[in-house]
């Protein structure tokens, strides 16, 4: 039995999130499935997942490892001895929610061998509950990214698309599948270090820095579109995010070219998604756009998809 964890695209509001505004965004159809096999000779906690090359003990001084470790810690379970063999559809440090996946996924895998061991022990046990998934996997994002929001994992945990508040959690929106291009571009960076550069971009005005005010407000306005079907709407509500994006320095000269390409081909709007510093872009367009947009990206070895969300 294998247990899954989605990859997420933020849609609009990154970053500002963090300091308590909404966020639009949406689980990918795609992300990390996890499933546990005893280690063999009764080894200790392990992890397996040959796509992103990781094999690791939770003793080990990798990030994955420390997340690993801090799941098992908040579920209080030690250090079973179980390898958890997982397959990723996708890329690691690409700002698509791959560690969030991550962690939902391992959560998820180790509450199953728990709850059927305690019931082999003839423990009466609960069906698994969301909040503790989302509670064990949150644990390893704070970890991983400092300061998260805790969108990544909502999504992660939950899928479909919807409204994150770091207050209220996902508030679910009902859509028509919405179609968007994904760029992702290669390049790797940490979360956490844009999270910090954000952080200093803004110490003197803090949550109330007008840059984060307005990514805010447009993640409000580009919602209020989406659920008109006013895509030009939420297009130039996305292209407004990523600059205030890049003026709080999260943008790199790559992502920008990558939004630049896809609207001179027509797309209703692009800008990155996730931390940014690299990691992936969006865009949506036209139906009959999206090639040329792909094309275009293609042109500069970005190997972009189109994704579903919502529907
Ligand atoms: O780096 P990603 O794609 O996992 O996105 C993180 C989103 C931020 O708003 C930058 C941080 C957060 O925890 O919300």
């Amino acid at each position: 039995m294998s247990h899954i964890g989605l990859g997420k695209i933020i849609l609009l509001g990154e970053h500002a999130v963090v300091y308590g505004y909404p966020a639009l965004a949406a689980a990918l159809d795609r992300g990390v499935r996890i499933g546990a096999v005893p280690t063999p000779a009764g080894g200790t906690l392990r992890v397996d997942i040959p796509s992103w090359n990781v094999k690791l003990t939770a003793e080990d001084d990798h990030p994955l490892a420390l997340a690993l470790g801090a799941i098992a810690d908040k579920l209080g379970i030690g250090r079973p001895p179980v390898t958890l063999v997982g397959e990723a559809q996708i890329p690691p440090g690409a700002g698509l929610g791959a560690s969030a996946a991550f962690g939902v996924a391992i959560a998820r895998a180790l509450i199953d061998y728990r709850d059927r061991r305690a019931a082999a022990a003839g423990v009466v046990v609960a069906a698994p509950q969301l909040t503790e998934v989302i509670a064990a996997a949150n644990a390893s994002e704070e970890l991983i990214h400092g300061r998260a929001s805790g969108v990544d994992v909502a999504l992660a945990a939950t899928g479909g698309i919807g409204v994150f508040r770091k207050a209220g959690g996902l508030r679910p929106i009902h859509i028509p599948a919405l179609r968007v291009i994904v760029g992702p571009s290669g390049a790797q960076r940490s979360t956490a270090a844009m999270v910090e550069r954000v952080a200093e971009a803004t110490t003197t005005a803090g949550a109330d820095d007008p840059r984060l005010r307005e990514l805010g407000s447009l993640a409000d306005s580009g919602t209020r579109a989406l659920l008109a079907k006013d895509f030009a709407g939420l297009g130039a509500a996305m292209d407004r995010a990523h600059a205030l994006l890049g003026e709080l320095g999260v943008s790199t000269p790559l992502l920008d070219g990558l939004c630049e390409a896809a609207r001179r081909v027509g797309a209703f709007g692009a800008k990155l998604t996730g931390a940014g510093g690299g990691g992936a872009v969006i865009a949506i367009a036209p139906r009959d756009k999206e090639d040329a947009v792909l094309a275009a990206w293609r042109t500069a070895k970005v190997d972009g998809f189109v994704t579903k969300v919502g529907g």
